[in-house]
């Protein structure tokens, strides 16, 4: 029997996970989990935080906290994120477990023992202020690569070169923004180069079926030549090394393990805690598994190369791991056309998505949307604009529609019922099926022929797409199915038989409302939510792929797709309307909330204070909107009639943009009532309203109530 144990990066809990990194590793790993579980096949899926290195150190320098704060707050939110998105882990473990150290150290301990390691004298930058050696990140500088400034210590965002943190030029320690010095130190190195036969090998036997991107990423490593690699750094925080059997504790006390080197491993240690017993071989080690890492392209060689040759070194007889058979990398996806950086707070966090949006429905459409602009072959891009027409013209107008004109009508004409079945079409449904178990339609009349036909050939393209990791063909094919079904519907005119052929109305009803809950088999994986709140309105024992214990389905619901699998009378309660129509105000509305957060991101600083008897020098009053009109040849400006009490005034304010003429009337505003007149468009402006700007809108300072005109305003 196959199974299927699936990984996704672990992802370090250094900060809240976004969008990005939703459509790298987690919702295509969730999609195929969920499409084999459906299938009745025994899945395994495998992730946890990446909770050691620099990236972990970093961040709690930052936040001036311990590692530890940093590794809890995190660990816990994304965690929760991924429950909120559905992901559907059988284990969200963490590196910082005992376990975790404890396998990480028998690797490192069965690498001395079988002389896998080599120790060795370097030197490393060190800061001579902070007292400390420089890992990786610690230090920054010239790209030797591309010649990119304040490229990271250890690969370059620039040009995605790795190197050793030495051969970066004008190096400064991000600790004392000081250049650093070189000083020795004592490392143990991986001897990687030894495994460069055996690992050409195993690419070239994978050529064929890995993604394009995959094979010459690690092609051009293989090229390159393999050489050890450091496996320790100097530093006080991850797995410690001392007490292992071929180790000087004394010389070991100020090393950890390097992140990498545990990280991988960390897909073996939660299957150790998934199972809490030696059932984890069943995994890990046996033929019958499939191993498929899902991963970001930034993670490429150290799935295909170096935690291959780490599972390849530790194998012997007694422990024969196996290798990944696939790592589907994806590329990156960006953001309204840029990239995602939370320094430029250009980003859209799981936690602010599920903040929010609390209704589940908004789930599935970030997922199908998301899933839809997958970069599976190169980056893509995901903006608000897309996931409303997603929304709009696909779940709504498609899937959802169809749902809702099926489960109307059936409540309208048949009690909620599915219909019954009678005179010619009695034995309808046993014709059907056995039209699917046979392979055979011609018995079928013709509308049915064509749907069936359709629905069977569709879902082949959208199995073998799930299989080749092309998601995004998977769904096209699952919403070519839906609208195949709205073509029976619209062909089968119900609403003209249910008078003249009644019996046809209710074959043809008898029929949609099955596909109804097939559609939803059909898309469960993409939109779990809707999908489970559909299926449940059939019948109430449903299931949408989610984790059940690694234990193969009992039924295997994805072979009713194709099939009728209700009898007539089965009752189907009313449905809401569940993909509503989102309005285009819905994209800028959020849109507004990425440049908001551009603009609350960086404290200003201004460089000229002004006394209070300056700004008293301005002279702000109450006034009321009473008049507004355009102003010819200007999109910008409207000419506003002011009461402020006592006199009233005409200004001429640039928020023709914002606001129409009937909107402004009535309005309480703030106006700058001591301003020099001038002229603006030809025509007179005495004074000035006060509004808030920002990047993509204006709004007027208005009063929360009515207020007396003319009153000083401070
Ligand atoms: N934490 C790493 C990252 O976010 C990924 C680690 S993947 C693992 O880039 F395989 F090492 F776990
Ligand atoms: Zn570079």
């Amino acid at each position: 029997m196959k199974k299927y144990l699936l990984t996704s990066a672990l992802p370090y809990s250094n900060g809240y996970l976004h969008l990005g990194h939703l459509a790298g590793a987690y919702l295509p790993a969730d999609l195929f989990a969920r499409f084999k579980r459906l299938n009745s096949e025994e899945v395994l899926y495998v992730c946890g935080s990446d909770e050691h290195g620099v990236a972990i150190t970093i961040a709690a320098e930052k936040e001036g906290v311990t590692p530890q704060d940093i590794i809890d707050k995190y660990h816990f939110a994304n965690k929760s994120a991924f429950e909120g998105l559905n992901i559907s882990f059988d284990i969200y473990s963490r590196t910082s477990n005992e376990l975790h150290h404890n396998t990480a150290r028998e690797f490192f301990a069965d690498f001395i023992k079988k002389g896998f390691l080599e120790k060795k004298e370097s030197e490393q930058f060190y800061d001579e202020t902070a007292n400390m050696f420089l890992p990786d990140r610690y230090v920054e500088g010239i790209c030797p690569s591309c010649g990119k400034e304040d490229a990271r210590g250890d690969q370059c965002d620039n040009c995605g070169a790795y190197y050793s943190q030495t051969e970066l030029k004008n190096p400064i320690s991000l600790i004392s923004k000081k250049p650093p010095l070189l000083k020795k130190t004592v490392h143990w190195y991986f001897k990687f180069g030894d495994f460069q036969d055996f690992l050409e090998n195993y690419i070239n036997q994978n050529e064929e079926a890995w993604k394009d991107n995959v094979i010459n990423q690690t092609r051009s490593w293989l090229k390159a030549g393999l050489s050890e690699r450091a496996i320790t750094r100097d530093l006080n925080w991850g797995v410690k090394i001392d007490n292992i059997e071929g180790v000087d504790p004394e010389e070991a006390a100020t090393k950890r393990l390097y992140v990498w080197f545990d990280a991988v491993l960390g897909y073996i240690s939660a299957t150790k805690e998934y199972f809490g017993n030696d059932d984890w071989k069943q995994w890990w080690q046996s033929a019958d598994t499939d191993y498929i890492a899902f991963i970001g392209k930034d993670n490429i060689v150290f799935h295909t190369l170096i935690f291959p040759a780490m599972l390849h070194a530790r194998s012997d007889e007694n422990n024969p791991y196996l290798l990944p058979k696939n790592v589907p990398a994806h590329e990156f996806l960006n953001l309204e056309g840029q990239k995602f950086s939370k320094s430029k707070n250009w980003s859209i966090d799981l936690k602010d998505f599920l903040d929010d949006f609390k209704n589940p429905t908004y789930v599935d459409v970030l997922r199908y949307s998301i899933a839809m602009s997958f970069p599976e072959t190169r980056d893509a891009d995901f903006t608000w604009k897309d996931f409303v027409a997603r929304n709009n013209n696909e779940l709504a107008s498609i899937f959802g529609n169809f749902i809702n004109r099926t489960l109307q009508f059936s409540h309208k004409n048949f009690e909620g019922k599915i219909p019954k079945l009678s005179g010619n079409y009695q034995d309808f449904d046993n014709q059907w099926n056995n039209a699917v178990e046979q392979n055979q339609f011609d018995q079928l009349e013709s509308n049915d022929k064509d749907l069936l036909e359709k629905v069977i050939a569709e879902l082949s393209s959208v199995q073998e797409s799930y299989n080749k990791y092309r998601f995004r063909d998977a769904i096209t094919s699952s919403m070519n199915i839906a609208r195949a079904a709205n073509k029976y519907f619209n062909d089968e005119e119900p609403w003209k038989s249910v008078k003249s052929n009644p019996e046809l109305a209710a074959k043809s009803l008898f029929v949609c409302c099955q596909l109804a809950y097939n559609l939803s088999i059909l898309l469960s994986p993409i939109i779990p939510n809707s999908a489970k709140y559909i299926m449940d309105l059939f019948s109430s024992e449903n299931y949408t792929g989610e984790s059940n214990g690694k234990l193969k389905q009992a039924t295997n619901y994805w072979e009713k797709i194709t099939k009728l699998n209700f009898k007539s009378g089965t009752a189907i309660q009313k449905p809401e309307i569940i993909f509503g129509r989102l309005d285009d105000s819905f994209a800028d509305k959020q849109m507004q909330k990425l440049g908001d957060k551009n603009n609350n991101s960086s404290k200003e600083v201004f460089e000229n204070v002004i006394t209070i008897d300056e700004f008293f020098n301005v002279k702000l009053r109450t006034a009321k909107v009473i008049s507004a009109e355009k102003i010819k040849k200007s999109d910008k400006l409207l000419k506003l009639i002011v009461d402020l009490g006592g006199e009233q005034r005409q200004i001429i304010a640039g928020i023709a943009k914002y606001y129409s003429t009937e909107e402004i009337v009535n309005k309480y505003i703030i106006v700058v009532a001591n301003l020099k007149p001038a002229k603006l468009m030809g025509e007179l402006s005495e004074g000035m309203l006060l509004a808030a700007n920002f990047k993509k809108g204006l709004k007027l300072a208005t009063f929360d109530g009515e207020i007396p005109l003319g009153a000083e305003v401070r």
